[in-house]
């Protein structure tokens, strides 16, 4: 990393930004985006708080961008400035810094993308479930500075207006939109405007491009999506304003006017993104039966947690994540019951055991409180955060009963609301406001936040309904056939699903298998949740049947979550390395750099 003589220290220290300088409230952005180039290129203005009083350094990230021109002012035309680039770090990109002049208001930056920009997709319409192109942004954790030049730290927040023009034949046919105030229907020139009257994180700066429609579910709520999609999403996410509505009831007010969903093509990297105003969502939870909404649950819900009050620097993710998870899952039970809530909360501490083994029992990683300096944030930031974090909230639960912690997180989202918050503010701010000595005593937070592992305090969540799981998993092992199972499965949700086929034995043969297979259809399955748990067991057990849906999965899903445990399963069957490669080479256009770059390494480390 190049090193900063120090400035005024108006932004907060963060180990993955290099942004110093004054204040920077405004975003004004103007962006032409071209597919055929797979650019974008145009401004980004940042407005200062106040006029200078006197010359003063700023330092914006920036990563693979073309700098075409610096000025000061807000139009073009004002005086052009001088700037330096630092050298590039393969992470963090390079720092990008002007001396601005006394009595400067504005600065405004003209530049362009280069095509290998990791936060963008660009994708052919082959790639989509139409016949246009698309384009789509990811700009969390650090990858905003690969499409704007802007104080990429969690900590810093501005509001935002932008400015966006499609070129090109399809112009007129394609719709815009961005994690603001958007549009609902498609403008003939091209020509769209944006406004964010919040202030936000870079993190939350998102836009995305295609052949788009619009269905209102209520006043503020609405999905867009691919023609083809929006029938199926309607259905599943009709009850999206039942759950602001949840939410609100919780944790109080929603603080971004419109809630809409964005169905995206099935490459995007994530579950979800909780992009304010329009959370973009993978058409993987798009099971038919509405039983994976609980995602849209989770990315609602950072609305108030990580979107309302934020995380200060990656080192803190859990305060985003891990009260996010806990939010999801009190709506879940609100809408559900609470035997629904607990077969996620029993399938949420099933991952977290598992990603614990993973990781081993004294890794650092499974604390709380992360050091991720020197490295890249995507790849440090894990299960832990979500499932531990969650734990902690229900510890506390626990300890002060709901009434009392509710009451607090209320207060917490009030209080807080659009600032930063790290590990050690929200441990002093709980301990001062809700525990009593006794409690705070007894919670043992350090061990939760700088320890291994888990506190033997932690709550072991129960479900009664895996209990019939378990039973049915039993039976299978004593010998009953698949086919006498039938009866009791037939009310099975996802979960209950998901939860019986982690809990097959590891020594299925391919025959047994084929049994399963044949009474309950899971190569067939549309839901990508059992898919992805059931084809790892196939290729353990060299189950041939199921290989031609595994590769179609392959070849269409750029979900990292799924992909990464099936890539595995893949290279660790017998033939199976030379096949990976095969599929890898030929989906990996199809796939995000977020995802990429996991993969990549994950082949990489299969050659040796
Ligand atoms: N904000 C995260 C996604 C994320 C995290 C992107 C870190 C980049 C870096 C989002 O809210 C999330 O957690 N998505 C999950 C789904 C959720 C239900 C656990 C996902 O994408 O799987
Ligand atoms: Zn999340």
């Amino acid at each position: 990393m190049p090193s900063l003589s120090p400035s005024t220290p108006l932004l907060p220290a963060d180990p993955h930004s290099y942004a110093q300088g004054p204040p920077l409230p405004h975003l004004h952005l103007e962006l032409t985006i071209d597919f055929a180039r797979q650019t974008l290129s145009g401004s980004a203005t940042w407005q200062l708080a106040e006029p200078l009083t006197a010359t003063q350094d700023l330092v914006l990230d920036t990563r693979e961008l073309l700098i075409e021109q610096v000025q000061v002012g807000d139009v073009a035309g004002g005086e052009p400035l001088a700037y330096s680039l630092s050298a590039p770090d393969a992470v963090l990109g390079q720092a990008f810094r002007v001396a601005l002049p006394a009595g400067a208001t504005a600065l405004r930056i003209s530049y362009r993308t280069s095509p290998g920009a990791a936060a963008l997709q660009w994708l052919a319409p082959a790639q989509t479930a139409g016949q246009h192109p698309f384009l789509f942004t990811q700009s969390q954790a650090i990858l905003a500075r690969t499409w704007l030049p802007c104080p990429d730290s969690p900590g810093c927040r501005f509001t935002y207006e932008a400015a966006v023009e499609i070129i090109g034949p399809e112009r007129g046919q394609l719709l815009a939109l961005m994690s603001a105030e958007n549009p609902q229907a498609t403008a003939p020139d091209g020509r769209y405007r944006f406004r964010q009257r919040q202030p936000v994180p870079a993190y939350l700066l998102a836009l995305a491009v295609g052949r788009l429609d619009f269905a209102p579910l209520s006043g503020r709520t609405g999905i867009y999506a691919e023609p083809a999609t929006l029938p199926l999403a309607r259905a599943e996410f009709s009850e999206l304003n039942r759950m602001v509505e949840a939410d609100e009831q919780l944790y109080g007010a929603y603080r971004w006017g419109r809630y809409d969903l964005l169905v995206l093509p099935a490459s995007f990297p994530f579950g979800g993104m909780e992009n304010p105003c329009l959370t973009f969502v993978t058409p993987t939870i798009l099971a038919g039966d509405r039983s994976l909404t609980s995602l849209v649950a989770h990315e609602l819900a950072h609305s108030w947690s990580g979107n309302l009050v934020t995380n200060a620097t990656w080192n803190d993710f859990w305060l985003n994540e891990g009260f996010t998870v806990y939010f999801e899952r009190r709506i879940m039970e609100q809408l559900y019951g609470k035997p629904y809530a607990q077969m996620l909360q029993v399938l949420g501490e099933a991952d977290l055991r598992h990603t614990m083994q993973e990781l081993g029992r004294d890794s650092p990683a499974t604390h709380l409180r992360l050091h991720l300096a020197g490295r890249d944030p995507d790849e440090g930031l894990n299960d832990i955060a979500y499932e531990k974090g969650c734990l902690l909230l229900l510890t506390v639960e626990q300890l002060v009963g709901r009434p009392r912690l509710d009451a607090f997180i209320t207060e917490y989202f009030a209080r807080f609301a659009f600032q930063r918050m790290d590990t050690d503010r929200f441990a002093d701010y709980l301990t001062r406001t809700l525990l009593t000595p006794a409690e705070a005593h007894r919670l043992n937070l350090p061990a939760w936040l700088d320890g291994p592992g888990l506190p033997p305090e932690a709550p072991q969540a129960q479900s009664a309904r895996f209990v019939a799981v378990d039973d049915a998993l039993a039976r299978l092992a004593a010998g009953t056939s698949p086919a006498a199972l039938r009866p009791i499965t037939t009310e099975w949700s996802s979960q209950e699903w998901e939860h019986f086929l982690r809990g097959l034995p590891p020594t299925l043969t391919a025959d047994g298998l084929a049994r399963l297979d044949a009474t309950f259809q899971f190569t067939a399955s549309g839901n990508a949740e059992l898919l992805a748990a059931w084809f790892p067991l196939a290729l353990r057990a060299g189950y041939q049947p199921a290989d031609a849906a595994l590769e179609k999965f392959l070849r269409q899903v750029g979900r990292r979550k799924f992909l990464v445990p099936l890539y595995r399963a893949l290279l660790a069957a017998p033939g199976g390395r030379a096949r990976a490669r095969k599929i890898y080479q030929q989906a990996r256009p199809n796939y995000h750099a977020v995802a990429t770059t996991t993969l990549d390494a994950l082949l990489r480390q299969a050659e040796c």
